[in-house]
Order: C-alpha cells, then sequence, then structure tokens
C-alpha cells in the first residue's frame, strides 16, 4: 500500500470528476473499522498467511466453528484427484439445519429471517420459527410426492417466499435442487429438465412484472408437453396470481392444498459433505448450459463464511440483495448465506418501473436497509436518470454498499458513493461467478482501502493470480487470465453429466508447465502495482448483458433453428448501460428477405428458445461471415465492426477478403 491512500471528507471539492482524476482510495470509515471483525490490513495478511502455510487447519478450523455438523469430518480436503476435490470427508450436516434449526435454540428464533415484499405492495414477514415451520411443512409435502435424498427438484418460480422455503425445504431432504430462472422460455426450462432428470417441477401460477401479472405455469406444461420429460412425475404450484390455471390430475399439485396441511416438524436429512445440494446451469463457451454442480458441506461454509466477511454482519443489519433466486446471487446471498449467518433478508418480487422509479429506494427507506447488494447495470440505469428520484428518499439506514455481475466503470461506483450512500458508505465490489459458489474477490469492509473499479484483493484463502497463456504470472499492469490456483470450500464440484467439460472448460485450459492445476475463470484482468485485481470481463465467447450471462453459440443455435437463417454469428459489443449489448450477423437462406419484419421474427424467435434476455439488440445481415481457411469464423473482425472500429489484426488467415468489404459496406 503506498502513500497515495487517504480517506475522502465531505468537503464539496470532491466531485466524482475529481475524485476519478486524481485517482483517490478510500479508507473504510474509522467507526466501521473499529468494530469490524476484520478491522485492519494486518488481520487480513495474517488471515492470508495462515491459509498459507496450513490450509487444513485453517478451512478445518473454520469449518467447525462456523458450521454444525451431525458427524465431525475426517479429513479437510482430498486432492488427490485434481481436479476433482473433495471436502470436509466423513463429515455429516445440513445447510438448512444450519440456516434454520441452529437458530432456534438462540435469540433469533423470533428475529426476522425473511422479509418479502410483493410487486403490488404485499409484505410477508417470516421469524427463523416461521420460516423453519414453512420449509418442515413443505419438505412433507415433498415426501408425500414421493421425493427422496437425491431426487433432482426443478424450480422455476417468480420471486416470492415459496422459492426460498422450497430451496430449503428441498436441501432439508436431501433433493438436490435446479432453479431455472422464471424468465428462460419453456424450451431452456425443457433442456435444463432432461438434462437434471427432474423429478419434480415447483412453480407458480405466475408472478407480477412491471404492474402486470405473468403467467408461469403454462411455460412449465409447454415444457413437459408430448412426454418430453418423462422423469418429472409431480409439479406442485403456488397461486401468487389467482389466474385460471389448467392443472393435470395426477401430476399437478396446488401449494396451497399440499403443503399447509402438513405435519410442521421434519427433521434434517444428514447429508454427506460431498452430496450434492444444487445444479445451476449457466452459459459457457459452447451451445448447451452446463450444470454447475455445488455440493452440502463445502459450498455452505463458503456461502457462511464470504457473506460474514464482506458485509461484516451485525446481529441488528437489515440487508437485501436485488438479485432473482434463478441466478447463483440470489442462491449465496438471499437464501444460504444470510440464512446460515441468521440474519434478516430482504426479497423482492419487483424492480423499478416507469410507475415506481424509485422502488429501490423506497424499500430501503422503508425497511430500513443497512446493507445494499445489487447489479452496476441497474446503478448505470439510475445514474442516467439523476438523482432527483433517489433524493426523495431517506436511505440514512444504509451503511454498506455491494456490487456484483459485471465490471463497474468508476463514474458509477463514485455515482452508487456518492449519491446513494451520501458518500459514507463503503463500496464493496464483489468479483465471483457461478462456479466459484461465493465471493472470491471483495474489499472487506473494515479493512481494504477501495479503488473505484476495482474488487481490489482476493479473501483469504484464495490464491487468486492473472497470468498468461504458459500460467506464468504477468507484470503489475500488464493484463492476462484470471485465475485462482489452490481449491476453496465453494469451487464447482463437476458439470452435471460432463466430467470432461468440467475438466477441459476449468482446468485444462492453461496448464502450467510443472503439471500443476489451475483454475480458469474466463475472465481477464490485471493487477496493479499495489496488488488490486481489476476484472476486464469475458474472454471467451460469453457475452454479460446487464450481469446475465449468455453463450454467444447459445444464440446462433437459437438464430439458426429459424427457417431463414443459414448461418449466425453473435458477438457483444459495449454498452453504456447494459455493459454489453448483443450483435448478431445472420446469412439467410436464400430467396430470404432480410427486412424489418423478420428481423422482429428472429428477435422473437431468439425469445422464445432461450429467453427474453438473450434476444439480439442489433441483427445484422450479410452474404457471407468472415472465416477461417478451416472455417472457424474469426469473431474478433466481428466484434471490431459491431463496436464501429477498424479491423486491426493480422486478418491473413482470411479464406476470403471481400467478405471483409462486403462486411464493411
Ligand atoms: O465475467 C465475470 C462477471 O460475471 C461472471 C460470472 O457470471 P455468473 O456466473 O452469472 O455470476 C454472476 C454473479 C456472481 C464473471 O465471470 N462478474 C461477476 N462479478 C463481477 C464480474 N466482473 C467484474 N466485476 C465483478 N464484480
Amino acid at each position: 500500500m503506498n502513500g497515495r491512500l487517504f480517506s475522502m471528507s465531505s468537503d464539496s471539492s470532491n466531485t466524482i470528476e475529481s475524485v476519478l482524476q486524481e485517482q483517490r482510495v478510500f479508507l473504510p470509515p474509522k467507526a466501521l473499522a473499529d468494530k469490524a471483525r476484520i478491522g485492519n490490513l494486518t488481520v487480513y495478511k495474517d488471515m492470508v498467511q495462515k491459509a498459507k502455510d496450513d490450509p487444513d487447519s485453517f478451512w478445518g478450523d473454520l469449518a467447525r466453528k462456523e458450521l454444525k455438523w451431525f458427524k465431525p469430518f475426517d479429513r479437510v480436503l482430498d486432492w488427490s484427484n485434481p481436479p476433482f476435490a473433495r471436502w470436509f470427508d466423513g463429515g455429516q450436516t445440513n445447510i438448512s439445519f444450519n440456516c434454520l434449526d441452529r437458530h432456534l435454540e438462540t435469540s433469533r428464533a423470533d428475529k426476522e429471517a425473511l422479509i418479502w415484499e410483493g410487486e403490488p405492495g404485499d409484505v410477508r414477514r417470516f421469524t427463523y420459527k416461521e420460516l423453519h415451520l414453512e420449509v418442515c411443512r413443505a419438505a412433507n409435502a415433498l415426501k408425500a410426492l414421493g421425493i427422496g435424498k437425491g431426487d433432482l427438484v426443478a424450480l422455476y418460480m417468480p420471486m416470492i417466499p415459496e422459492a426460498a422455503i422450497a430451496m430449503l425445504a428441498c436441501a432439508r431432504i436431501g433433493a438436490p435442487h435446479s432453479v431455472v430462472f422464471g424468465g428462460f422460455s419453456a424450451e431452456a426450462l425443457r433442456d435444463r429438465l432432461i438434462d437434471g432428470n427432474a423429478k419434480a417441477v415447483i412453480t407458480a401460477d405466475g408472478g407480477f412484472r412491471k404492474d402486470k401479472s405473468v403467467p408461469l405455469k403454462p411455460a412449465v406444461d409447454a415444457a413437459l408437453g408430448n412426454g418430453a420429460c418423462p422423469s418429472v412425475q409431480s409439479v406442485l404450484v403456488v397461486q401468487r396470481i389467482n389466474t385460471p390455471t389448467a392443472m393435470q390430475s395426477g401430476r399437478d399439485h396446488w401449494w396451497h392444498e399440499l403443503v399447509t396441511d402438513q405435519s410442521s416438524e421434519c427433521s434434517a436429512e444428514p447429508m454427506e459433505s460431498e452430496d450434492r445440494l444444487f445444479v445451476l446451469y449457466t452459459s459457457g463457451s459452447t451451445g448447451k448450459p452446463k450444470g454447475v454442480v455445488h455440493t452440502t458441506a463445502g459450498y455452505n461454509l463458503w456461502a457462511h463464511l464470504t457473506f460474514k466477511w464482506i458485509f461484516d454482519i451485525r446481529e441488528e443489519d437489515i440487508y437485501w440483495c436485488t438479485a432473482d433466486v434463478g441466478w447463483i446471487t440470489g442462491h449465496s446471498y438471499i437464501v444460504y448465506g444470510p440464512l446460515s449467518n441468521g440474519a434478516t433478508s430482504v426479497m423482492y418480487e419487483g424492480a423499478p418501473r416507469p410507475s415506481k422509479p424509485g422502488a429501490f429506494w423506497e424499500l430501503i427507506q422503508k425497511h430500513k436497509i443497512s446493507i445494499f447488494y445489487t447489479a452496476p447495470t441497474a446503478i448505470r440505469a439510475f445514474m442516467k436518470n439523476g438523482r432527483s428520484v433517489p433524493d426523495q428518499f431517506d436511505m440514512s439506514s444504509l451503511r454498506l454498499l455491494g456490487t456484483v455481475g459485471e465490471p463497474i466503470n468508476p463514474e458509477a461506483w463514485m455515482w452508487y458513493r456518492e449519491v446513494i450512500g451520501g458518500g459514507l458508505c463503503p463500496v464493496i465490489d464483489t468479483w465471483w461467478q457461478t462456479e466459484t459458489g461465493g465471493v472470491m474477490i471483495s474489499p472487506l469492509p473494515g479493512a481494504t482501502p477501495t479503488k473505484p473499479g476495482s474488487a481490489t484483493f482476493p479473501l483469504p484463502g484464495i490464491d487468486a493470480d492473472v497470468v498468461d497463456a504458459n500460467g506464468n504470472s504477468v507484470k503489475p499492469n500488464e493484463g492476462g487470465y484470471l485465475v485462482i490456483r489452490d481449491p476453496w470450500p465453494g469451487m464447482m464440484r463437476t458439470v452435471h453429466g460432463n466430467e470432461q467439460r468440467f475438466r477441459e472448460s476449468y482446468w485444462e485450459y492453461l496448464r502450467p508447465s510443472d503439471g500443476s492445476y489451475i483454475y480458469f475463470a474466463g475472465d481477464g484482468a490485471r493487477c496493479d502495482e499495489d496488488g488490486y485485481f481489476w476484472v476486464m470481463g469475458r474472454v471467451d465467447d460469453v457475452i454479460n448483458v446487464s450481469g446475465h450471462r449468455l453463450g454467444t453459440m447459445e444464440i446462433e443455435s437459437a438464430l439458426v433453428s429459424h427457417p431463414a437463417v443459414s448461418e449466425a454469428a453473435v458477438v457483444g459489443r459495449q454498452d453504456e448501460l447494459k455493459g454489453e449489448s448483443i450483435v448478431a450477423f445472420v446469412t439467410l437462406e436464400s430467396g430470404r428477405e432480410f427486412n424489418d419484419q423478420l428481423v422482429q421474427d428472429l428477435r422473437a424467435h431468439v425469445g422464445s428458445e432461450i429467453g427474453p434476455i438473450a434476444r439480439p439488440d442489433l441483427i445484422k445481415s450479410s452474404d457471407a461471415l468472415p472465416k477461417t481457411r478451416s472455417g472457424k469464423i474469426m469473431r474478433r473482425i466481428l466484434r471490431a465492426l459491431a463496436a464501429g472500429k477498424e479491423v486491426s489484426g493480422d486478418t491473413s488467415t482470411l479464406e476470403d477478403r471481400s467478405v471483409l468489404d462486403k462486411l464493411r459496406g
């Protein structure tokens, strides 16, 4: 650390521009540092050193201290068969027990676990005791449907309390869950049900979105139609929007009929540490999403520890994460991390919308939220609309602001700190992924001086680095691949049903000369001269649109499945609000005409194949695509064209150079 570190005063010369120009660094507020668990960089560095010197006692001590075990583990880490790690072998635990039961013997029994606010303004509150009761009933209902240990249950739900209850109920009986984001299409749901061999689906008649009720159950019916998913035996349906809903007798059951009458006692199943906890699909470089597998104890420990560290959680905190439970952020930081720590977690069904542009700030004021965790896209959208909306609300309850999902530009970081946090709240920029289970690189609010736009340092126990193609560390400020050198408890264990893909995508992409295994995240990054990490975004064929991860090949296969398209190439283009937007180049079948109607049809087609978030923002037609002689599309060229830039670099491998001129024209 160098002498440029200083804390910011409330002096009016601290305009966003001047702060950015001077590259200021913000020290943690003293009051916060004084009572923080990790209150300065010396404590942090000691933890880092301890983890390095003796990882087994570092992780073993934490696991024993932070989680309840039905049976103690015999071994901390088994890394004898890399890249397949086994953590806490021999131990038995249950994450539903750690999130609920263990708090019931303490003063937290009557503390609020979940505060839920529906889009129309209806509120439901659950103490730990009440949530436990609901989860036990739901768990018994699942058992009544014949679901037991090891059976995969898919969730396709709006943001209602039953989504969290269903996750905890599955975990309680040892049935792994596979949550499919409610914005995905019936097609995408079907693929995930088939891949996971799901035995049941939990859904709702619909949910509220942008002041309208939107049905959901018909998509489940479509996904299951024509016997497409024979493994699915039952569908449990929560009534949320009270719309007439077709129910297939014998298969479909209403939640309020089946769950309400169940016993409120259901002991948590002792699970082996490495038993599957959930599968969550995410996009990669191929056309098929990957089922990321997380297991019981390691994931529980990592979600628990990271939540405790990055937010330095306090008993009185009211914490709100705006993510959807359909993504990993919702899993780790709406449900498992907060509840495992006995915190109060707020869940919101809605989003800011024209009728309520201040929806977020209103909720912060109403529930006196102290920790707020959201995405850079949302921050940029608010920033564009100016401070007049947030300025109408009292947000003095806030003490910490978090961000996740995509790189945050320094301007948005500063705006967040100044306008939402009143210049008083540290901004916690957390870098991580579905695969990592929990946060990996992030400031610690009481210890880490922050720089706008940097996720700062790896958490204790995380050996992150930026390397070249041979796995060697690059020099400060040189760009490279972001990697993790050692296993950590929350790491994904495999790709569901595809060990080869797990090896190749993450562990064999970069192989250092000493033959060791290092985890490659798919992101590019640089470390500055002070050791701060600056994540620069994906280096593979994945686009990050508003924090949603989409594979270019997934969108390309959706486009070519339309009868008018013979070939398609999809690239990302920088977007001021969304981070990246989707640009598609299509070659049409002969006799097809490229016009506005077709563009609309193609966008709708991608929407129904994957979901509205995957619809291209711009579709261009081209007689041919730039390819190498071996037939590989040269995306680098398309990326430059989409960005309106000159095509630079070597184009000598292009099969047909005239394609370039046509694309430019
Ligand atoms: O590219 C990185 C970006 O989001 C990717 C992970 O996406 P997903 O698995 O959907 O998980 C999102 C929520 C954890 C990463 O590979 N990303 C996430 N957080 C950040 C980020 N990029 C820069 N800074 C971040 N804080």
